[in-house]
This record gives structure tokens, sequence and C-alpha cells, in this order.
């Protein structure tokens, strides 16, 4: 089943030179891990991914440094290791510690008119960085790039999809005062245009295609594409925001909070800043939420069966958990009584994971179905409901978000944050 899922997400998206089949591959086109000889796709190893990325694990000395920082309990993603690695996240402490301006920055593709759960991830935690530090956000839609990375999508179509995947985003619960949104199409120009060429100026096509894999039959608004999704990490393609004074915005650094297939952007950004004497954007990386088929697979939003979207119904949630949930429960349960589930690799033990707060009953639940006590219908029962509450939640919220918000959180205009009060400032 995880091996259909990927094929099929592989028909519609570039296939990189250097996606060598079988292979463990995380990049913005592509997630997939590693094919055993017996043809089943392996959980990803972030531990690799850390190494060949080289980026830093998030250890217990920098929570412990965040919670004395903030004051504040380190968020469910985090104690359990879901948000992993970093790239200089000290960094963003330090700056909080002393009160000096830094500001958030992610993002989205608006590639289907609803987003999945695993997309709520990032901006489930980008809210409670902004509520924790109580900074400037922006956060991104790149129509454009959805345009050019599908064959069969027009550009009235990825705009389309815009501002619902907006209202999707605003549903998360970002401060309007804190928050500007924006589509690719509708903001490049000015200050923010002149970043993208100054960022594309510094990489080279050998660059591009070490990368990205990129190869000769790429069409050169991919190549270009990385500009656009780098040149958001700098202050002054915001001047609405953080004025026009050069030396001023060239000091303020982002803070990006995504998923790990989006570092290759920020690793070539974070690059050509050094060289231009840019902040280096700060990045946090998050684990996926797998497909329902199983570990080694990433949601796609433009596979249905792959993932609980956001405007699913309880009932299609249900089916949807039942039918397709990859379990790691015994066939038999008399078997399964005596041996015991396997959480790790059980995709609702994983949602769990993700989405129930409380510390003590995930870990009864672990054990229980480790020894066979709760058996794997008891164990999905469970996950319905944790997710049916998230999803009515959400659409609760949802509802609410009328086109003129979208309009508010869309326009140029200043945003109005405080910072760190008790940081002494100079
Ligand atoms: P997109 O739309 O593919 O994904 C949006 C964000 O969700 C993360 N993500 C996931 N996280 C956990 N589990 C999953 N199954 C899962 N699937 C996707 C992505 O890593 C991302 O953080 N090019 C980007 C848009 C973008 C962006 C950014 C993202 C522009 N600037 C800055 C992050 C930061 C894109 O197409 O994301
Ligand atoms: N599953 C991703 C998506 O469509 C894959 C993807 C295609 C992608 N092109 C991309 C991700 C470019 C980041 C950048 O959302």
């Amino acid at each position: 089943m995880a091996t259909n899922v990927n094929a099929e997400a592989l028909k519609e998206l570039p296939v990189p030179e250097h996606h060598a089949a079988g292979k463990q591959t995380v990049d913005p086109y592509n997630v997939s891990g590693e094919v055993g000889e017996d043809g089943v796709v392996k959980a990803i190893d972030y531990s690799k991914l850390v190494e060949e990325f080289g980026t830093k694990k998030i250890d217990q000395a920098l929570l412990e440094r965040f919670e004395c920082v903030t004051g504040k309990k380190p968020h469910r993603f985090l104690r359990r290791g879901i948000v992993f690695s970093h790239r200089d996240f000290e960094l963003i402490l330090d700056r909080y510690e002393r009160g000096e301006p830094f500001f958030l920055y992610t993002g989205r593709g608006p590639s289907s008119d609803s987003v999945h759960v695993g997309h709520t991830i990032p901006f489930e935690f980008t809210k409670w960085l902004q509520d924790t530090f109580d900074v400037p956000l922006v956060i991104m839609l790149t129509d454009d790039e959805k345009y050019l990375f599908s064959e069969k999508r027009t550009i009235e179509e990825v705009q389309g999809y815009c501002s619902s995947n907006a209202k999707d985003i605003i549903a998360i619960g970002f401060d309007p005062a804190k928050t500007f949104i924006f589509s690719d199409f509708e903001f490049v120009g000015g200050a923010f245009y002149r970043n993208i060429v100054r960022l594309s100026k510094h990489i080279t096509l050998n660059q591009a295609r070490a990368i990205f894999g990129f190869n000769d039959s790429t069409n050169i608004g991919r190549i270009h594409f990385g500009s656009i999704q780098g040149a958001t990490s700098w202050a002054s393609s915001f001047p609405h925001i953080f004025g026009t004074d050069e030396k001023k915005t060239a000091a303020i650094p982002a803070l990006i909070p995504c998923a790990i297939d989006q570092d290759p952007y920020f690793r070539m950004t974070r690059d050509v800043s050094a060289r231009i004497h840019y902040a280096k954007p700060s990045l946090i990386h998050a684990k996926f939420l797998d497909a329902l088929q199983g570990p080694g697979t990433k949601m796609s939003a433009s596979i249905d069966e792959s993932a609980i979207f956001m405007k699913d119904t309880p009932n299609q949630i249900k089916n949807k958990i039942n039918k397709y949930a990859f379990s790691g429960g015994k066939v038999s349960v008399e078997e399964h009584r005596e041996k015991g589930g396997d959480t790790s690799v059980d995709v609702s033990f994983q949602y769990l994971r993700f989405f129930l707060e409380d510390d003590d009953e995930l870990e009864r639940i672990r054990v229980a179905y480790e020894k066979g006590e709760l058996l794997t219908g008891e164990l999905k029962a469970i996950c319905i409901k944790e997710l049916q509450t998230y999803v009515a939640a959400f659409q609760e919220r949802r509802a609410k978000v009328e086109d003129k918000v979208v309009d508010l959180f869309m326009e140029r205009r200043p945003l109005q944050w405080v910072g760190n009060p008790n940081a002494a400032r100079v």
C-alpha cells in the first residue's frame, strides 16, 4: 500500500536527478523512506538526515535553555522529539533574552483547496511560537511554485486555492495584529523583488542542481523558484513591517518553523545571507506526519486516501482510519494478546503522539498496546475520537473566517508586537 501511494505521488512530481531508486529521499519535492529488499518502504531515518543536512538535534540542554529564557514548558512537539532539529535556534533565544528583534516565517504551497492534518503541524507550532515570543509572523503562499511544479494545474486554479488555504491557516488561530499572509503572485514587486533578484544573482545553476537535483529538462521557472522562497527570509522584503532602513533590517533574522523537507531552500539562503552580510535565517524542523499507509511516506494533499483533511467529516475520519491506517497489531486477537502490538510502526499510535496532549495518558496507551491489553480496534477508536475532536474544533473556527478577515491578514500594513517584555532593552 505504502509503495502505491509513493508511486502515484511521484508521477505528478518531478523526479530529481539524484533521486536514486530505493534510497531514502527527503527534499521539497519527494519524501520517501528507504525501500527494503522486501519492497516495503521503511520509516524515515531522521538521524541520518540531521547528519546529511548538517543540522543539529534539539537536545535536552536546548530545551532547558528554552524554558529558562521563555518561562514556558516546551510544546508537546518539542517534548516528544517531533520538532527535532534546528539551525541556530540558540541564537534566536539569545536575541529574545536581550530583547533584540527577529521574526517568524513559514509558508504553504496551495496545491488543493484544503490542508491536511500534516500541514497543521508546522502551523500549530508556529502559532505557539508566536504566542511565546510575541513577534511578527509572515506566511508565504507559494501559488507560483504550485503552478511551476505541476504538469496540470493552471494559474487560475492555484490562485483560487490561496484564499481557502489562507482561511485554513487563519483558523489555526494567528493574531491578525502580528501576522501578514501573502501570495507570491500578488506580493512580488518592490523591495521583495529586489531581494529575490539579489538572492538569484548569488546562486549558480550548478549549486541549484546540487541542492535540488534539477536536470537539463527542468523548466527555468523551477530552477529560479528557490530565490523566491529564500528571499522571504530577509526582513528587508517587508518594508511595511520593518521599515526601510537597510542597516536595521539587514540585522533582523527570521526563525523558520517547517518540516525538514523545506530545509534545502534555506541552506541555500543561509549561504548567500552570509556572503552579502544579511542575517542568516534560523530554522526549527518538524518530522512528518506519516501517510495513513504507514511510516516512510508523507501525507499528500493530492491523494485523498493518504491523508485526513481538515474538511473531512467525522464519518470520513472514522472510515479512513479504520480502512487505511497501517496497524502495528498482530493478525489474530490471540497472537496480539500474547505478543502485543508494535507502536513504532502503528499509524494510529503515531497520530496520538502528535495530537494527544496528555503525556501520562499517551504512555498508558503505549504500554497497554505493547502488552497486548489494548487491541488495534480499540487503539483506532481512541485515535478516531482524538482526530474528530481536533478537526471539529478547527472547523468551528474555520467557519467564522469571513472573506474580509482574509483581506485583513493579507493587507500590507504595519504590525504590532512587544517581544520579550522582561528584556533589558538597549
Ligand atoms: P507545503 O504546502 O508542501 O507544506 C506546508 C508546511 O507543512 C509541512 N508539511 C508537513 N509537516 C508534517 N507532516 C506532513 N505530512 C507534512 N506535509 C507538509 C511542510 O514542510 C511545510 O512546512 N514550498 C512550501 C511553502 C513554503 C514554506 C516556506 C514552508 C514557502 N516558504 C517557509 C515552510 C517555510 C510548500 O510547498 O509547503
Ligand atoms: N507534497 C508536496 C506538495 O505538493 C510536494 C511538492 C511538490 C513540493 N513541489 C514542491 C514541496 C515544492 C515543496 C516545494 O505539497
